[in-house]
C-alpha cells in the first residue's frame, strides 16, 4: 500500500521529463562541470546562468584550467553574476582539487561539503547528480513544494520547520535515482509550483493530493514567521577625470564587492545631495584641490539579499597635477571595460556608453 511519501515520489518522477527544460548541465556526469553549474546557480536564475556556464566550460574545460586562471581574469568572467565570494571560493576550491587532490573531485558527501563555497544544498545536488548519492536538496523551491503538498503549518524559517521539511524531503527522495529526483523537484518548483502564478489547474499532476490546493490555500505556504529586514546603503562614486583618464581602485576591504573595482567613493548614512557632500571634510580629503563638475547621474538602485544599495555617480574634471591616492590606479577611459565592476556600476557605465561612447 503506497504511503503519502510514495504518492509524492511517484507523481513527481512521472511528471519529470529532462527534455522539457533542457539545460547544458543536465544528464552529464562530469563532477567538475556539475559543480561549476551549481555554484553559478546558487544565486542566479537558470536563464542567466546558462550563458555564464557555457562561457566557463569553454574557457576552463578542466579543473586545472580553472585553478591556473589569474584571479582578475576569473573576476572578469564572473562580472554581472553578483555575489563575488562565489567566484573567490570557486577559485580556492579549484586549486585545492587540482593541486592537493591531483585533480580528483571528492566522491563522498562529506568530501564535497568540505569544498569552499559548497553548503549542504550544493553538496546534495552535486553528490546526487554526479555520483548518485542519496541526499535530498533543500532550498526555497523544495520548501515551497513540500510545504504546500503536505500543508506544513510550522514556519519554514524556524528550526522546527526546517527539521520537519528535511525529514519529509528525506522520506520522499527516490533513493535509487536521487539525481533525477532532485532535478525533478527543482524544475517542478521553478516551472509549476511557482511562488506566484502557480500552475495548479493547468500543469500540476499532483493537485489531487496537494493539501494547499484542496483547501485553496496555495499562497499561504510556505508559512514564515519573520520578514527579511534589509539595510540601506548610500554610495557616491566620483569619476575623477584628467585628460581622458580616470581613477579606479580595487575594493580590497572585507565588505560587499570584495576584489571588484570601483571609483573613489564616499558612503553616507542617509540620502545626501552633492552640494551638502561637497562641504564635508571627507569629500575635501578625498578630492581636494580644484575640480569642475561635469555631470551628476540619476540615482541607481541594486537589491542584494540583505541590503539595498543606492548609488550616485559624479563626474568631476580634476587638474593634471591631481595625484589621487596610493591605492588608486589611473586608467584611460577606453580601458575601463577590462576591469570587473559591481553590477550597479556596470549599469551606470552601460548607460553612459549608450549615448556618449565614453567607456
Ligand atoms: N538551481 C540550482 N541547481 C539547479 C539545477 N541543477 N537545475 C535547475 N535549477 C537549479
Amino acid at each position: 500500500m503506497p504511503d503519502k511519501y510514495d504518492d509524492f515520489r511517484v507523481s513527481l518522477m512521472g511528471w519529470y521529463k529532462p527534455s522539457d527544460r533542457p539545460m547544458p548541465w543536465k544528464e552529464i556526469d562530469n563532477p567538475y562541470f556539475i559543480w561549476l553549474s551549481e555554484i553559478i546557480l546558487q544565486q542566479t536564475r537558470v536563464e542567466q546562468g546558462k550563458d555564464y556556464y557555457l562561457k566557463f566550460v569553454e574557457k576552463y574545460p578542466t579543473v586545472f584550467d580553472l585553478a591556473k586562471a589569474p584571479e582578475d581574469e576569473l573576476m572578469k568572467m564572473w562580472e554581472g553574476l553578483g555575489y563575488y565570494s562565489r567566484a573567490r571560493n570557486l577559485h580556492a576550491a579549484a586549486k585545492h582539487i587540482a593541486f592537493e587532490l591531483d585533480g580528483k573531485f571528492p566522491e563522498t558527501y562529506e568530501g564535497i561539503l568540505s569544498l569552499k563555497g559548497v553548503g549542504p544544498y550544493t553538496a546534495a545536488a552535486i553528490g546526487s547528480f554526479a555520483f548518485g548519492l542519496p541526499y535530498a536538496v533543500l532550498d526555497g523551491n523544495v520548501y515551497r513544494v513540500l510545504s504546500r503538498y503536505y500543508g506544513i503549518e510550522t514556519p519554514t524559517d524556524s528550526t522546527e520547520g526546517k527539521k520537519e521539511i528535511a525529514g519529509i524531503a528525506e522520506s520522499v527522495l527516490d533513493k535509487e535515482r536521487p539525481g533525477k529526483f532532485n532535478q525533478a523537484i527543482m524544475d517542478f518548483g521553478a516551472t509549476v509550483c511557482k511562488p506566484k502564478g502557480a500552475l495548479c489547474e493547468t500543469a500540476c499532476t499532483m493537485r489531487q493530493k496537494c493539501l494547499a490546493f484542496k483547501e485553496k490555500r496555495v499562497y499561504e505556504f510556505p508559512v514564515r514567521k519573520k520578514k527579511l529586514k534589509k539595510t540601506l546603503r548610500f554610495f557616491h562614486f566620483f569619476i575623477l577625470e584628467d585628460n581622458g583618464s580616470v581613477f579606479i581602485r580595487k575594493r580590497t576591504e572585507k565588505d560587499i564587492w570584495q576584489n571588484l573595482y570601483d571609483f573613489p567613493s564616499l558612503e553616507t548614512e542617509k540620502e545626501t545631495d552633492f552640494t551638502a557632500l561637497e562641504k564635508s571634510d571627507a569629500f575635501k580629503e578625498l578630492v581636494g584641490g580644484d575640480y569642475n563638475i561635469k555631470t551628476h547621474s540619476q540615482s541607481y538602485k541594486q537589491e542584494l539579499t540583505h541590503r539595498t544599495v543606492i548609488a550616485r555617480f559624479h563626474e568631476l574634471e580634476v587638474s593634471s597635477n591631481f595625484a589621487g591616492n596610493d591605492n588608486w590606479t589611473k586608467v584611460e577611459r577606453k580601458e575601463i571595460r577590462n576591469f570587473a565592476f559591481p553590477k550597479i556600476i556596470d549599469r551606470y557605465l552601460n548607460d553612459k556608453s549608450l549615448y556618449l561612447k565614453l567607456f
